[in-house]
């Protein structure tokens, strides 16, 4: 009989903080029984920087906590051992394999039959991909007999850190960089131990440490060096690490580097002046992966700057790098700055107007990383047509863990469904099927190098993204690298099996909420391909509809009081839609082929016109936004009834972040169907448009100590208007008298939460107190904070199974601080079982 170990008795009060993500190797429910595990491990490479030697350590570590069993690592081989090494050690020690195995790189074999365990490496690292997937298996109690070879589907697995020297992360949700502080790289490097492992874990093989934005002082001799530490601390992961650079930095006065006075890729200076570079970079990290570049846009240098084409620029670091056997990733982001009175100006036009032109002309070991769509991490957005146009260079698709435009990780929205529309689209090359994955694979136009990189932004934060939830993201971002035919539903029940555990129930509950997330981020951010209608001027964060148009970025939705939507085609609009190939550009270029759900990014169509549904767009627009934000008010409740099979700390994090999106998707929800009713005049078939019953606006109220206040953008406030404290300094109340039906209620207060204070508020019906709190969520969540009343600050507080009789006083009392004058908006009184 098997003694169960001792762990498991103690289960959940084992703590969590989410800090070892899907790696938690939790002890098995007793409930488990499982078949003999070899006690003895062989490491068939004994070098402690080895990814084999890793391989060894983690399996102990992983076997002694889920299964409570001790081993013991050896060289020796036994007739009952775990044996972990690369094929090749594994010949020579043994002889051959009984079956032939196929192997690609970073590849691995994997046996569980019998009384032996082959865990073998087609190289070091994919020996450790292959401890990784054992220990996977254990975790979630799959003691199957298991026989098989898997293979990556593409070389390239990178991750891109968008962290900056001083130690912030631009679009990172998650605390600050785990790599630099106070311009250089930070002396413990613990966590950059930890976040390797994780990317292991799933087959990341490199990670970009610095933002594409880049800066030249990543370059001075002492930030090699440190470079070196942190390649050095990820090494026996078998991550490599890359740098982006700045292409301007000859010209920057780098400390201790020469000092030119130009940046033209072909100057000889130039060009002798990168070659020093990177061998004093190969000198520290001999196995460095490469650069990434980003040039000529957003403000950045590049070789236009030069006359010189992005060919020319890419090639001068890719020869660089080329002796060491390093690669570049060039950027496809490139775009200039347009103007909308032009009918035909299209930013979605730049990558392949950019890049096409250049095909055959980039160096062997040039890859062009491309965003999934045309413009910009949207909430849909067309596969982008540069996978279908180049035919003579390497590929990679650029992917955002990190949710920039997506709810910025206090939005649950599992995105690996939005990727699928990508990787799985069939772009219809010479009218043949050419999968996206296949063309990133390089199957497609035989290309030996290609892949996946994806935007991840962890940061110091226990949780590392700043969400518990947000980890199915990047967990889920490896393994689609790895095999992207993989079910995203199936990739989320297992990592909810490793993250909280075995239980159907907690497994379901959540991947269900997974699975509906991005359909409902969707309805209540922006329909029928119109982008997420968030504030690209300033926080990417809440709703602002008005800030995409009128102005040379090229988000443009074209909306005005009768119309909306890019008119993409090639016959009376951008031309967009004839850069793909003809099967696929016929499709685009007819509003009756064009899927409903990208209608509006290919076309410009009267709110009246009829979608494939029947509905109006209009009407689609009111009816999705009410739909989404209806899914995201279940959520909360949906995570609640799991309480007590999730330990406390997790289950409380991310409880607060479900109730702040049930909040927050209602603001989605009101401001853009009140913004295009507003501009459209075009009534709501169930009137709910600026209809709402149960709530009292702030501004009707009696105020005392507190004045209106008439919010920008409009549509962030209801009935466009809320209350502040007349000072920074005033205590204020607003009160009014009840005249509900008396009963139970769940109240709705809203209110905005600015980032440079913390007012405090309590709320009283009937003279008795129902809540207090404050504006805080600075300290919680890390989304791109705002200092005005917006569609960024807006939030809803909730107080659930409130009596009200007819009659009662309702009052609050706001007191401001700081910055922050105790703003808010309306209070809202449902009724048991009523949805906002
Ligand atoms: C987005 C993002 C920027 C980033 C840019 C890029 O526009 O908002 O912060 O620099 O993408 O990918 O280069």
């Amino acid at each position: 009989m098997r003694i169960l170990p001792y762990l498991a008795l103690i289960g959940l009060a084992f703590a969590e903080d989410g800090l070892s993500g899907w790696l938690r190797y939790a002890p098995l429910p007793s409930s488990v029984s499982w078949p003999y595990i070899p006690h003895n491990i062989v490491v068939l490479n004994t070098t402690k920087t080895s990814p084999v030697y890793t391989a060894g350590q983690e399996l102990q570590r992983g076997i002694q906590s889920i299964l409570g069993q001790d081993c013991y690592v050896s060289s020796d081989s036994t007739h009952e051992s775990i044996i972990v090494g690369t094929l090749d050690a594994y010949v020579n020690a043994y002889g051959n394999l009984s079956q032939t195995v196929d192997l690609k790189e970073d590849g691995f074999w994997l046996s569980t039959e019998g009384n032996t365990v082959q865990i073998l490496g087609q190289n070091e690292r994919g020996t450790l991909y292959g401890a990784f997937e054992y220990l996977s298996m254990l975790a979630q109690g799959n003691f199957s007999s298991v026989a098989y070879a898997s293979n990556p589907d593409a070389p390239i697995r990178w991750v891109n850190q968008w962290d900056n020297l001083d130690g912030s992360i631009e679009r990172g949700f998650g605390g600050a960089s785990i790599f630099f502080a106070n311009g250089s790289i930070v002396d413990d490097l613990t966590r950059v131990a930890e976040y390797a492992r994780l990317l292991a874990s799933v087959g990341i093989n490199a990670i970009v440490v610095n933002n594409v934005n880049a800066n030249s002082t990543i370059l001075t001799p002492d930030n090699i060096n440190g470079l070196g530490r942190i390649a050095d601390t990820m090494r026996p992961y078998g991550v490599q690490i890359g740098l982006s650079l700045y292409f301007a930095s000859p010209t920057q006065g780098v400390k201790g580097q020469a000092n030119l006075t130009t940046f033209d890729p072909l100057d000889s200076e130039v060009v002798t002046w990168w070659t020093n570079v990177t061998s004093q970079i190969y000198d520290a990290i001999p196995d460095m992966a490469g650069y990434l570049v980003k040039a000529n846009s957003e403000g950045q240098p590049g070789p236009i700057t030069y006359n010189r084409t992005l060919a020319e620029g890419a090639n001068l670091f890719a020869k660089a790098v080329q002796p060491y056997g390093g690669i570049v990733m060039f950027r496809a982001f490139v775009y200039n700055q347009l103007n909308e009175s032009d009918w035909k100006a299209d930013r979605a036009n730049a990558a392949v107007d950019f890049f096409k032109p250049l095909d055959g002309e980039f160096d062997d070991n040039v890859v062009v990383q491309i965003k999934y769509g045309p413009i910009d991490f949207q909430v849909r957005e067309p596969a982008s047509p540069l996978f279908a146009n180049l035919r003579k260079t390497s590929m990679a698709v650029e992917l955002q863990v990190s949710q920039e435009y997506l709810g910025q990780q206090t939005h649950l929205v599992y995105l690996p469904p939005l990727w699928e529309t990508v990787l799985g689209f069939d772009m219809r090359v010479d009218n043949e099927t050419s999968l996206v994955r296949n063309i990133l694979a390089g199957r497609t136009f035989e290309r030996s190098l290609g892949g996946y990189a994806a935007v991840v932004n962890v940061g110091t934060n226990q949780t590392w993204l700043g969400s518990h939830l947000s980890m199915a993201n990047f967990y889920a971002y490896g393994k689609l690298a790895w095999d992207p035919t993989q079910d995203t539903t199936k990739i989320h029940e297992d990592w909810t099996r490793l993250t909280f555990g075995l239980d159907q129930n907690v497994i379901d509950t959540i991947t269900q909420m997974a699975v509906e997330s991005w359909p409902a981020y969707e309805n209540y951010s922006g329909n029928l391909g119109i982008q997420t209608l968030t504030d690209i001027l300033y926080t990417h964060f809440g709703p602002n509809p008005q800030s995409q148009d009128n102005n040379g970025w090229g988000q443009w939705t074209r909306a005005d009081h009768d119309t909306i939507g890019m008119d993409r085609t090639v016959s009376n609009g951008t031309g967009f839609s004839g850069t793909y190939p003809p099967q696929i550009a016929a499709m685009y270029e007819n509003i009756s082929t064009t899927p409903d759900d990208l209608l509006l990014w290919f076309h410009h169509v009267p709110y009246t016109q009829r979608l494939k549904s029947g509905k109006t767009v209009i009407q689609h627009f009111y009816d999705a936004h009410y739909a989404g934000a209806e899914t995201a008010q279940t959520f909360a409740a949906r995570w609640q009834s799991l309480r007590g099979k999730i330990d406390d700390q997790r289950f409380d994090e991310q409880l607060y972040r479900l109730k702040y999106q049930a909040g927050h998707s209602i603001i989605w929800r009101d401001a853009i169907v009140d913004f295009y009713h507003n501009i459209s005049g075009i009534a709501d078939d169930h009137n709910r448009v600026g209809n709402h019953p149960w709530r009292i606006e702030a501004e009707d109220m009696d105020l005392n100590g507190y004045k209106i206040y008439t919010v920008n953008p409009f549509e962030t406030a209801s009935k466009h208007h809320a209350v502040i404290t007349s000072s920074n300094s005033t205590v204020g109340s607003i009160s009014t008298t009840l005249s509900f039906p008396p009963g139970k209620y769940n109240i709705g207060v809203n209110f905005y939460d600015l980032y440079g204070g913390k007012s405090r508020f309590e709320i009283r019906v009937g003279n008795v107190t129902v809540g207090m709190w404050k504006g805080d969520s600075e300290d919680y969540l890390g989304h791109t904070p705002s200092i005005y009343l917006d569609g960024h600050s807006a939030r809803r507080i909730t107080f659930g199974n409130v009596d009200v009789r007819e009659g009662d006083l309702l009052e609050i009392v706001g007191m401001p601080d700081g910055i922050e004058p105790a703003p808010v908006d309306y209070v809202v009184f449902l009724p048991e079982g009523v949805l906002d």
